[in-house]
């Protein structure tokens, strides 16, 4: 039998020092996407099925085999958010949006995946969001963009690689269906038995095929841009000019198209160093959605980005958490000392220090250890003579130095000499 307390594959316990990192990572998005006019939405972690199966589109990948769904037991089938743009537009369209108007929001939290557990990909992954819903044109797109770019950079990602390309618009479709069409039909017998498939179902999806004898033929395909029509390429070239006048560094990949079904115009994608195969920190673009039971498709320009990756991005980059430990640590050398010492502790914590004494007697060595191995910067002690003395004895741990305090100086002296880890 399996061992029953490790978590489910594909999923995982985020301890310290990871948790702090993310805290950090999350901060940091809250202070970006807030100077750009974004506030934050929560919504559910399920919904209606349908609301992913429209939103997305029932031809890919994640909602024909990787959405978690399941039916309650009023009989509704739910499925655990796959990503959080469909809910996020339910969200707006359930509470409306005036004509001319623009909502900006940003959310973040777990996503559910069933794929096959690898390094960078999970079953439940974190997703950082925006979603700029209401105004479509290429300067919104750039801008999101910019913003997306203006983050990582504060997130401490060095050389993040911007890929962009458009998908056109509803308008182009049938011309880039046909032409993609002609293009594989003649390569049909060595493509993978899905893109096979996908030649009749939807053959935007043959550009997103990870097999590799697929991809050679992905190779030669006709550049996207190249197809579309007049509107959609100004569009385009309008969001890289914002882009080159930005001074925003991207390469174009003209055969990117992204596994969502939403997107018309911009896509753009974020590669970063040291992720192996799962390289995509972040995916977004522009896109049409069609809820169920709302007439007209919500447009909007957005983006996710992946927070295990992240994390593993600046790890790669030799970026990696230091565990916090303790400012103090209280010794208490007698069985009397200990409450005394718990006292000590309480009132130095009301200056923000990071706090441990001595739950139980221990030898003077075991406890020494226990504050070195936390990192303790100071150590109080209290004995015999120090309860006896009304003193206590600080221990600067950095030059070993010890000097003998009143008890009522200890608190404003330790204050004094100490940086609070808890706000480093
Ligand atoms: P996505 O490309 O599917 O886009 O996901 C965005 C990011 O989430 C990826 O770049 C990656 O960092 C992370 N991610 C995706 N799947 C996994 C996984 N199985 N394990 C770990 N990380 C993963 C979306 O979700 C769109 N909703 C983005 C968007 C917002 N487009 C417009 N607005």
């Amino acid at each position: 039998m399996s061992n029953m307390v490790e978590p489910l594959p594909g999923t995982g316990d985020i301890w310290a020092p990871d948790v702090e990192e993310w805290v950090r990572l999350e901060n940091a998005a809250r202070a970006c996407f807030s100077k750009y006019g974004y506030d934050e939405l929560r919504t559910p972690v399920f919904e209606r099925t349908d609301v992913f199966v429209r939103g997305i589109g029932d031809q890919t990948e994640v909602v024909q085999k990787e959405m978690y769904t399941f039916e309650d037991r009023g009989g509704r089938s739910l499925t655990l958010r796959p990503e959080g743009t469909a809910g996020v537009m339910r969200a707006i369209a359930n509470a409306g949006l005036a004509p001319g108007e623009e909502k900006r929001v940003f959310y973040g939290g777990p996503m559910f995946r069933g794929e096959r557990p690898a390094a960078g990909r999970r079953r439940q992954f974190h997703q950082l969001g925006v979603e700029a819903v209401g105004t479509c044109n290429p300067r919104v797109d750039a801008e999101c963009i910019a913003m997306l770019m203006d983050y990582l950079k504060t997130a401490g990602i060095e050389n993040a690689k911007l890929m962009l390309n458009s998908r056109g618009q509803a308008e182009d479709r049938v011309a880039v269906n046909d032409a993609m069409r002609d293009y594989f039909k003649p390569h049909a017998d060595a493509m993978c038995e899905d893109c096979q498939r996908r030649l009749t179902t939807n053959v935007w999806r043959i550009l997103d095929c990870k097999n590799p004898a697929c991809q050679n033929i992905v190779a030669g395909a006709p550049p996207i841009v190249d197809l579309l029509g007049e509107e959609s390429r100004s569009f385009f070239e309008e969001t890289c000019r914002c882009l080159d006048v930005l001074g925003i560094p991207y390469e174009r990949d003209p055969r990117l198209v992204r596994g969502l079904d939403y997107y018309a115009h911009t896509v753009f994608e974020v590669v970063g160093e040291g992720l192996g195969a799962q390289n995509a920190l972040a995916g977004g673009g522009r896109y049409r959605i069609e809820l169920p039971g709302v007439k007209k498709p919500v447009e909007g320009v957005g983006f996710a980005l992946g927070m295990e990756r992240l994390l593993m991005a600046l790890k790669a980059q030799g970026r990696e958490p230091a565990p916090r430990g303790v400012d103090v640590f209280v010794v208490a050398q007698t069985e009397e000392a200990l409450l005394p010492a718990m006292v000590l502790a309480q009132e130095l914590r009301d200056t923000e220090l990071r706090v441990l004494a001595a739950q139980e007697k221990r030898s003077m060595k075991a406890q020494m250890r226990a504050a070195n191995k936390l990192g303790a910067k100071t150590v109080l002690i209290l004995g015999e003579r120090e309860l006896a003395e009304g003193t206590v004895m600080v221990k600067d741990m950095a030059c070993s130095e010890q000097s003998t305090v009143p008890r009522d100086e200890v608190v404003a002296q330790v204050k004094v000499h100490s940086t609070p880890n808890a706000t480093r």
